[in-house]
């Protein structure tokens, strides 16, 4: 064959690759409302940035007439591009073909890249969409999968991992999305389960649709399996640019900074009277966040889940922060189960990756009960503590309002080596709230008392002075400061410029023993 026509034949045979399972199953999967693994590549990645491999792999099976159905490409997009100039690396299943069934080959060409990306230090992006297991290649595709499994854990701190869910995503094939450090999910077409209605429904007799089962909703706000949560598949893809653009590329490098416009001594009156006087009222923590960061631009992560606790990215002077801030307006901001869980996933994240961290705290402490006890606030409530003391980023406390009890000591305390505290003058520091202090210490005096009413008053008073203020942890130096609300995003910039080249490391060990 002459070379123009090599060159021919390669360019139609990429044509035809380039159309998966074929027109029909594209104009099926518009249908349903979805983009196909290429277009959503495209959507992702820089205009032209995209560098395909394997292309013309296929799979090798020969079950069920299996040797017959070879399609280039074999049911998953692989390769890498940039996001914003920098690298990551893709896979994107596509469900056209096979249904996106996972087969020995296409589970290869995933962990192809997900190496490639190890050894150059880059993110990997899945795009998942996919029917599970082959099922006509059996074991071969469980040890695929396992395959993938392996790798995302050896990668699990070394490089970031995301995973948008964009169709089906069940069985056993959601441990390697469970592993990655964000999942996003749309509200329309994803779901994800470990056994589906069907099974459900024969093994529980419990009838469940899809979406109740696990559809977005239920993985953002209930299990909080999904970090992210969007409207659609366009939306799902910016967010995963827009997160991108916060991270380092692996956990050697520090996160990109960005040029800032916003003024770093912005004097912020609003947060001098936000504290109500009444220590019992709400106020919104989004109203300090926003306030604080640059251009008030937060990406929240975990929106939906545990809302007495907040956490999420933003930056300050350019840099790049994680924060987790208690939420008065929920449940008081008290620390429960949840919100335990959900801030020890994020500290620990924002550690691994060179992120320094700031708390906005105001807690009153952990939700008390049966419930909450029974299931193990004790051993999650633990988490938080542990992730706080084992980071080693640059760590910095503002103490809004309420800091009381054990949630005092675990909400980033000097005592976990937090490396700045600051409070606002309105900060109340103590083991627990004036009226549960006075109720324990002064029981007899007060039940003695000829007016109970007017003692318990007046003790309350005498409690609230003595401790319910920050002076008498400034005293010890266990705050660095007590600043003015207005300042605090100047006062901050300034931390954590002087904090930025701060070096801290733990005890060399094969890994701590954080309580699971
Ligand atoms: C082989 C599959 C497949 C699979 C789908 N297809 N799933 N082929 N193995 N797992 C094929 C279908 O046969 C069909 O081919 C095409 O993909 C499209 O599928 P449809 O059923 O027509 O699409 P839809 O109606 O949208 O339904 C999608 C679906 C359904 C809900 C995902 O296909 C389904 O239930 N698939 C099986 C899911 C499953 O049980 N997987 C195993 C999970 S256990 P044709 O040629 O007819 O169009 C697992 C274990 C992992 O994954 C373990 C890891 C440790």
């Amino acid at each position: 064959m002459e070379n123009e026509n090599k060159i021919l034949e390669l360019r139609r045979k990429r044509e035809v690759a380039t159309l998966g399972g074929g027109e029909k199953r594209i104009q099926d999967q518009h249908e349903k409302g979805k983009l196909t693994a290429r277009e959503r590549i495209k959507l992702l990645l820089d205009p032209d940035s995209f560098e395909e491999f394997d292309m013309f792999v296929t799979h090798n099976c020969t079950n069920f007439g299996m040797e017959k159905q070879k399609i280039a490409g074999d049911g998953v997009v692989t390769g890498c591009g940039t996001i914003e100039g920098r690298i990551v690396y893709v896979f994107s299943q596509d469900f056209t073909i096979f249904g996106g069934s996972l087969s020995k080959t296409y589970a290869e060409k995933i962990c192809k890249v997900m190496d490639m990306a190890m050894k150059v230090g880059a993110p990997v992006i899945g795009l998942n969409d996919s029917g599970g297991a082959r099922i006509q290649e059996g074991v071969d595709a469980l040890a695929g999968y396992a395959e993938i499994f392996w790798r995302n854990v050896q990668a699990s701190g070394v490089i970031p991992q995301i995973s948008a869910i964009l169709g089906p995503c069940a069985g056993g094939a959601v441990y390697s999305p469970a592993i990655t450090d964000f999942i996003v999910m749309d509200k329309k077409n994803s779901y994800m389960f470990v056994t589906g209605p069907k099974v459900v429904k024969t093994v529980l007799n419990e009838t469940v649709t899809t979406e109740n089962l696990g559809g977005a909703r239920v993985h953002a706000s209930k299990s909080g399996v999904a970090q992210f949560m969007t409207e659609n598949e366009e939306e799902t893809i910016n967010l995963i640019r827009k997160l991108i653009t916060f991270l380092p590329l692996n956990n050697l490098e520090d996160p990109p900074r960005i040029a800032c416009s916003d003024p770093i001594d912005r004097y912020d009156d609003v947060l001098n009277s936000l504290i109500p006087d009444n220590p019992n009222k709400p106020y919104d923590i989004f109203d300090v966040i926003k306030t604080i960061v640059d251009e008030g631009d937060f990406l929240e992560v975990s929106k939906a889940f545990a809302q007495n606790i907040v956490v999420g990215f933003a930056r300050l002077n350019g840099h790049t922060i994680g924060i987790v801030a208690n939420q008065p307006k929920v449940l008081a901001g008290v620390l429960d189960i949840n919100a335990s869980v959900k801030a020890s996933r994020f500290v620990r994240f924002c550690d691994a990756f060179n992120i320094p961290l700031l708390v906005l705290e105001d807690v009153p402490g952990f939700l008390p009960g049966s419930n909450q006890e029974h299931n193990g606030i004790i051993r999650h409530g633990a988490k938080l503590l542990y992730a706080f003391a084992e980071a080693t980023v640059p760590k910095i406390t503002v103490i809004l309002r309420k800091a009381y009890g054990g949630a005092y000591c675990v909400m980033n305390s000097r005592h976990m080596r937090a490396d700045i505290v600051y409070c606002w003058p309105m900060a109340e520091i103590a083991v627990m709230g004036p009226q549960g202090a006075v109720e324990v210490v002064f029981r007899k005096d007060v039940k003695n008392a000829q007016n109970p009413t007017q003692m318990l008053k007046e003790k309350e008073e005498e409690y609230r002075e003595k401790f319910a203020n920050p002076y008498a942890a400034a005293s010890n130096g266990y705050v660095d400061d007590i600043i003015e609300p207005g300042r605090t995003r100047f006062r901050l910039i300034r931390a954590f410029e002087m904090l930025a080249t701060k070096k801290d490391t733990n005890p060399p060990r094969k890994h701590g023993n954080i309580p699971l």
